[in-house]
């Protein structure tokens, strides 16, 4: 099968198609056939070599851990899906990804695709949708009323941290640049703030919870702006739990956990709910170079998707 992989860490060039075998599956597993892969700020970092030593990668490693595609066959011991089930995908992220023809997955980490999305709409989901709603939900315990941050709104992360909180009864602040402002608050935010010309600070104050996708200087100021008993979550950096204590807040940094209950929750908020998946734009599987070089100038508004089918 066509796919594209790296040997060797680096820059873009490092990613090189590969005519590689369709993979075997175990007996718990699904062989999808891939229709679209979601690109991810973390497949980047791994073509970076960021994650060199923390996790062990099999080498050619094909990257991209969100997909959406038709079930081609199944283990024996496979009783969440059938052949021929158009699907929503994630993979462990210590195994072969999405950029191919065809991905085998535990059937742990694979759902039916509701028919009120595209194949496009659904690559977007998996990883971004487990993070946020992981943590917002039952890290940040998110109730009716609570006030929430969320840092870089016009991301993928962010555009569904906006609309689930405000789904969940939320009041909603957010940061962008100002060129995403109208966007944001036509998908619910009650405030949006401009970092490159604001302090989010002045603006935010005693909030329940912030989610942080920035790290540095942006959560090291987000303890600042939580009442007690707040709720402080990055998924980008580490949090310092004796400040937290001090405060009297609490502090988590979260990882995604390939739960298949809180999966199927979320691709049915996006299917049968309020939720409404956006993606930046398309690229074609052999420009996945081009994919990653946009992604990685950080400014995409909502989720990258490569088209495995060109
Ligand atoms: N821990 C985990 O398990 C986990 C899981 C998923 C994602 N993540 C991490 O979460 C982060 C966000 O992911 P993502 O998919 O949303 O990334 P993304 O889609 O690439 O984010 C791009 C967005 O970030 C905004 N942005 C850039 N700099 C900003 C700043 N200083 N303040 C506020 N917004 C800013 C941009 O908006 P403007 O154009 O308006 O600047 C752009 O819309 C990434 O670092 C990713 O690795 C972690």
């Amino acid at each position: 099968m066509r796919a594209f992989a790296i040997e060797t860490y680096g820059e873009p060039e490092v990613l090189k198609a590969y005519d590689l075998p369709i993979p075997e599956i175990q007996e718990d597993e699904v062989l999808i056939e891939v229709e679209n892969t979601g690109v991810s700020p973390y497949d980047w970092h791994v073509r970076r070599g960021e994650q060199e030593g923390k996790i062990d990668y099999p080498m050619p490693l094909i990257l991209g851990w969100d997909v959406s595609g038709v079930v081609r066959k199944i283990g024996s011991k496979v009783t969440n899906v059938t052949e021929g089930m158009p699907v929503v995908a994630t993979q462990k992220l210590n195994k072969n990804g999405g950029y191919a023809e065809f991905i085998a997955v535990n059937q742990n980490t694979v759902v039916k695709k509701p028919e009120s999305l595209s194949f496009e709409e659904a690559a977007t989901i998996p990883i971004n949708g487990l993070t946020v709603y992981q943590a917002l939900i039952k890290y940040g315990k998110l109730s009716h009323g609570d006030k929430v941050l969320i840092h870089g709104g016009a991301g993928a992360v962010g555009i569904f941290g906006i609309q689930l909180a405000k789904s969940k009864g939320a009041y909603v602040a957010t940061t962008a640049s100002s060129r995403n402002h109208e966007f944001l608050k036509g998908i619910g935010a009650d405030i949006v703030i401009d970092y490159n010309t604001e302090n989010f600070e002045d603006e935010v104050k005693d909030f329940d919870i912030v989610l942080d996708t920035q790290a540095g200087d942006t959560l090291e100021r987000s303890y600042y702006v939580l009442r007690k008993g707040g709720r402080l979550i990055s998924i980008r950096g580490q949090v310092d739990k004796e400040k937290a204590k001090n405060k009297g807040i609490e502090a988590y940094f979260t990882w995604t956990e390939l739960n298949r209950e809180d999966l199927i929750e979320v691709v049915n908020l996006y299917g049968y709910g309020e939720i409404k998946a956006y993606f930046d734009s398309i690229f074609p599987l052999t420009l996945v170079k081009e994919a990653h070089r946009f992604s990685e100038l950080g400014h995409a508004r909502g989720k990258i998707v490569l088209n495995n089918k060109i």
